[in-house]
């Protein structure tokens, strides 16, 4: 699974340079291994109607290009779901948005964006379950191994990256940054002292 590229570094779009530490993976290096995820995927689905439950929000991007690479038939649905989090004890996974689609007895693919502590697909994955899939797969784009707290594995991995807190390709910090074609490591003073890792800080200043 290929690693985030310590070198050579992509220029920052001036925009974003006063936010934005460094750029970690380029548009480039999302798209080829979105292209071989969904290769992977296409494989291991081959002709099975599928239901895709993708996690809100952070997944719009990648969700929207992964689809893109798969030819079998196949439903989307969502869940919400919200980190409570109360001083600097790690938040519990709350669902606040539940799949419409029947899954009882399908292929189910869960997408997200980002695997940290692992409490949220162990969340999402324990309710599909309930349903009765015929077979639950996950995917996701990002994997921070660093932090995990629940002992659960993606069976699809975009990228292992380095325990820092990162935004865009639809990754948010205070709703911000999701339109970024890239994924990049915000700049530390960014953060609410204390917190670098789940920042509940206000929106950074720069407009
Ligand atoms: P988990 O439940 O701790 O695994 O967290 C998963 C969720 O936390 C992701 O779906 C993201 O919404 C959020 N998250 C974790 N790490 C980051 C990050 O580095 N940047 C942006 N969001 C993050
Ligand atoms: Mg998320």
């Amino acid at each position: 699974m290929p690693k985030s590229p310590a070198s050579p570094p992509s220029p920052i779009p001036a925009a974003w340079r006063p936010d934005l530490d460094r750029i970690l993976l380029t548009s480039d290096q999302i798209a080829r291994r979105v292209e071989q995820l969904g290769r992977e995927i296409r494989r291991d689905f081959a002709g099975r109607e599928t239901i895709v439950v993708a996690i809100l929000n952070g997944t719009v991007l990648f969700l929207a290009d992964l689809i893109r690479h798969l030819d079998f038939p196949l439903k989307l649905d969502f869940m919400g779901v919200s980190s409570y989090r109360a001083g600097t004890t790690s938040g519990e996974a709350l669902l606040t948005k539940q799949t419409s689609a029947d899954v009882r007895g399908k292929d189910v693919l869960v997408v997200d964006d980002i695997l940290d502590t692992g409490k949220t697909l162990d969340r999402v994955t324990l309710q599909l379950r309930q349903f009765k899939p015929r077979r639950l797969r996950t995917c996701v784009l990002l994997d921070k191994k660093a932090r995990r707290q629940v002992k659960i594995k993606a069976d699809y991995t975009g990228f292992q990256i380095p325990n820092e807190f990162v935004v865009g390709y639809g990754l948010d910090f205070a709703e911000r940054y999701r339109n970024l074609p890239f994924v990049a490591v915000l700049k530390s003073e960014i953060f609410l002292a204390g917190d670098v890792q789940r920042p509940t800080a206000r929106p950074p200043k720069s407009a």
